[in-house]
C-alpha cells in the first residue's frame, strides 16, 4: 500500500527532476565518455525483504533507463561495470544467476540497441565466461560492430589491475621479439595496450549506492576523472541522476595538475 502509494508521488516527482536537471545541461559539453559503476542491487533487495537476484533484475532497468539517458545527451562511450573479478567470490548461486541475467537482457535488448546504432564492446576476460555467455556477449559484438552512435563497453570478469598486468605483458612479448625498443615505452604506450585502447578516459565516473572507493575499476584510465557518487542504490539510479551528474560535472573546474583557466 504504502509502496504504491510513494511510487505514485515520485512519478511526477523524477519527471519534473528530469527535466530540470535535462534543462540545465549544455550539450556542447557533455563529456564524451562516461564509466558508471553500478552498486547497490543486493541492498535494494534486502530493503525490500527479497533475494539479491530480484535486486539484480531491477538494476537490469536501471541499465536500460542509463543507456537511454546517456543516448540522449549524446555521451560516446558508456562503460558499465557489470561483473568484476572479485565478485567470483560470491554464492555461486548468486554468480549463475547474474550470468543468465546478462544473457536474457541482452537478448531481449540487442535489436532495440542495434538499431538505435549501439556498438557493444565487452572488456575483461570473456573467455573464461560459460559457453554460451560468450556466445551470446560475441553474437551482440559482431552484430553491433560497425555501430557508430556510441560505444557501450561492458565490464564483465574485468579487473583493472587484470588490465595492466596484460597490457605490460604484452608490451614485454613485443619487447622480447624485438618488435618495440625498450626507451620507447610511455604513458600512451600501455594506454594502446589496455582494453579501452582507441577510446579517451572517462571524464566523469558515476558510483552509486554511496561507497567511496573504485573496486579496481578502470584505474589507469581514471587518473583524471571527475568522480560522482550518489546514495542512490542502483536500481533507483533515475535518467534525472544521471542528467544530474552531468550538469554537475559541468560546474567543476578541471585543472590537470595546471592553473585554472579564466
Ligand atoms: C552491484 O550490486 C552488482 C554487482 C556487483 C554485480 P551489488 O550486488 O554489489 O549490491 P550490494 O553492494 O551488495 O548492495
Ligand atoms: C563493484 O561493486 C563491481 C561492480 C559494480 C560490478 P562491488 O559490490 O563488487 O564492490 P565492493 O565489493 O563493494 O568494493
Ligand atoms: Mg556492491
Amino acid at each position: 500500500m504504502l509502496n504504491g502509494f510513494i511510487k505514485s508521488l515520485r512519478t511526477p516527482f523524477s519527471r519534473f527532476r528530469e527535466d530540470l536537471f535535462f534543462k540545465r545541461i549544455d550539450l556542447t559539453k557533455v563529456p564524451k565518455h562516461v564509466a558508471i559503476i553500478m552498486d547497490g542491487n543486493g541492498r535494494w533487495a534486502a530493503k525490500r525483504g527479497l533475494p539479491r537476484l530480484a535486486g539484480h533484475r531491477a538494476g537490469a532497468e536501471a541499465i536500460r533507463r542509463t543507456i537511454r539517458a546517456a543516448a540522449d545527451v549524446g555521451v560516446k562511450y558508456l562503460t558499465l561495470y557489470a561483473f568484476s573479478v572479485e565478485n567470483w567470490k560470491r554464492p555461486r548461486d548468486e554468480v549463475r544467476g547474474l550470468m543468465n541475467l546478462f544473457e536474457e537482457t541482452l537478448r531481449k535488448e540487442l535489436q532495440e540497441l542495434h538499431e538505435k546504432g549501439i556498438k557493444i564492446n565487452v572488456i575483461g576476460h570473456l573467455e573464461e565466461l560459460s559457453k554460451s555467455t560468450q556466445r551470446c556477449f560475441r553474437e551482440a559484438m559482431e552484430l553491433t560492430a560497425n555501430n557508430k552512435e556510441m560505444i557501450l563497453n561492458i565490464a564483465l570478469n574485468y579487473g583493472g589491475r587484470v588490465e595492466i598486468a596484460d597490457a605490460a605483458r604484452e608490451i614485454a612479448r613485443a619487447v622480447r621479439d624485438g618488435k618495440m625498443a625498450l626507451e620507447s615505452i610511455k604513458p600512451e604506450t600501455l594506454a594502446d595496450y589496455l582494453y579501452t585502447s582507441g577510446s579517451p578516459d572517462p571524464e566523469l565516473l558515476i558510483r552509486t549506492s554511496g561507497e567511496l572507493r573504485v573496486s579496481n575499476f578502470l584505474l589507469w584510465q581514471i587518473a583524471y576523472t571527475e568522480l560522482w557518487v550518489t546514495a542512490a542504490l542502483w536500481p533507483d539510479f533515475e535518467k534525472a541522476d544521471f542528467y544530474q551528474a552531468i550538469y554537475e560535472f559541468q560546474q567543476r573546474k578541471r585543472r590537470f595538475g595546471g592553473l585554472e583557466a579564466d
